[in-house]
């Protein structure tokens, strides 16, 4: 089982785009909690970062798709603005151990 990478190496407050095993997952770290989910936004199941960088707000609470701004919570993905509203992000359930990230 391969490691998504250790939990320090991703910045706080700030959505990262990772490849792993042909999954592409955002991993977004807020102080000593990460969520990860399915890099697939449910307006049109693409990706939300197709310009790249972070998608998350200043304080890690939302995630804003770069395609047509629907705005999702962090904690359990739910869309509360935008074309899809009410709709969820694919959450990812993840292992932390000794501080390296494993897919569940
Ligand atoms: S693809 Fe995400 S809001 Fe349209």
């Amino acid at each position: 089982m391969s490691s998504l990478g250790n939990i320090t190496e991703f910045p706080e407050n700030a959505s990262c785009s990772v490849n792993h095993d042909g999954r592409d997952l955002l991993v977004v770290r807020r102080g000593d909690a990460l969520f990860v989910y399915e890099n697939r936004c449910p307006h049109t199941r693409e990706s939300l970062d197709p310009m790249g960088g972070s998608v998350a707000s200043d304080d890690g609470l939302l995630l804003t798709c770069q395609r047509h701004a629907a705005q999702f919570r962090l904690d359990n993905g739910e869309c509360v603005g935008g074309p899809c509203l009410g709709e969820q992000l694919e959450a990812v359930a993840v292992i932390i151990s000794q501080g390296e990230i494993y897919l569940d």
